[in-house]
């Protein structure tokens, strides 16, 4: 997504403050969610996993106004205490958190699932794709009042079987589990929980699958819609869920994917495309 991209302005977010965990880059889905929020009004803080990181999230979240940028590895107790202290310290209370972050050993996003799955990978996989939700959404819901909304990003690698998205989906699946326990349990405190199942776009997070061309190219030809996938209607879609907008919508998978999950089986010319 170019850096010119527009997004609808309004009010919608006016008075709400929001922590953004997962910007690399501009190319990144959460930053695309940041720039949609940023325009409807809502005060940011953003997180970056490491100082290498934090030369590229900085001037991102500087150019629109954070009042907070903060180091946060998800995988280690004391950073996620130093980031969720500094909000607290800073600003009190949350509104909204937006989760974006998964990681996995590339040699496991390649070639057979049940061979290249180590029980450390799995591990690991886990931990920084699945229950850092668990535990960013504990900790943020200590600081909001009935009408939070938080959301994470998951992919259709979690309901069916992708070539090379192995353990990932596997995580995927935990993590959209995962939102639905949590929002049982934050739903009687007026606190939303959902995810956005997004079609494939190009990230750095994307870059790391084998056979990604394939994946686009497909998804393209296959889907309803006949597109990539545009950040842009994943920022919409996050919009919605963490705004008024989305009330009484908790525990859900909303998929933003050009319709690619509702299909079957592809047109033939989507095969002979692809
Ligand atoms: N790009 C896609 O095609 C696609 C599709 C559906 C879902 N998603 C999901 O969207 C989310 C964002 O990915 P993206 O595609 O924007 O790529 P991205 O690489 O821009 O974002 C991934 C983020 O995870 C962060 N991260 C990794 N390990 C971390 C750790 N230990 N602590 C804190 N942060 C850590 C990275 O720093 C990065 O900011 C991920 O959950 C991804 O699985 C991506």
């Amino acid at each position: 997504m170019s850096e010119e991209a527009t997004f609808p302005k309004g009010d919608l977010m006016a008075g709400k403050r929001g922590l953004i965990m997962g910007v690399a880059n501009k190319n990144s889905i959460a930053w695309a969610i940041a720039q949609q929020l940023r325009a409807q009004g809502a005060d940011l803080a953003f997180t970056y996993v490491n100082a290498a990181m934090e030369r590229r999230v900085r001037p991102l979240a500087e150019s629109v106004g954070a009042e907070i940028i903060v180091e946060c590895d998800v995988t280690d107790d004391a950073s996620m205490d130093a980031a969720f202290k500094a909000v607290a310290d800073k600003w009190g209370a949350l509104d909204f958190l937006v989760h974006s972050i998964a990681f996995t050993d590339k040699s496991a996003l390649e070639g057979s699932f049940v061979e290249n799955t180590t029980r450390q990978v799995f591990k690991d996989t886990m931990d920084v794709s699945a229950f850092s939700f668990v535990d960013a959404a504990n900790r943020a819901s200590k600081m909001m009042k009935p009408g939070g909304s938080m959301i994470t990003l998951t992919y259709l690698g979690s309901e069916r079987t992708i070539p090379n998205y192995n353990v990932m989906g596997v995580a995927k699946a935990a993590l959209e589990a995962s939102t639905r326990y949590i929002a049982r349990d934050l739903g009687p405190r007026g606190i939303r929980v959902n995810a956005i199942s997004a079609g494939p776009i190009k990230t750095l997070a994307a870059a790391g699958i084998s056979s990604g061309r394939h994946m686009f190219s497909f998804n393209r030809s296959a889907s309803p819609l006949r597109d990539d996938t545009d950040p842009k209607g994943v920022a919409g879609a996050a919009l919605y869920l963490l705004s008024d907008l989305g009330a009484s919508c908790t525990g859900e998978t909303h998929h933003v994917d050009g319709g690619f999950h509702i299909v079957g089986m592809p047109d033939e010319s989507a095969l002979r495309g692809a």
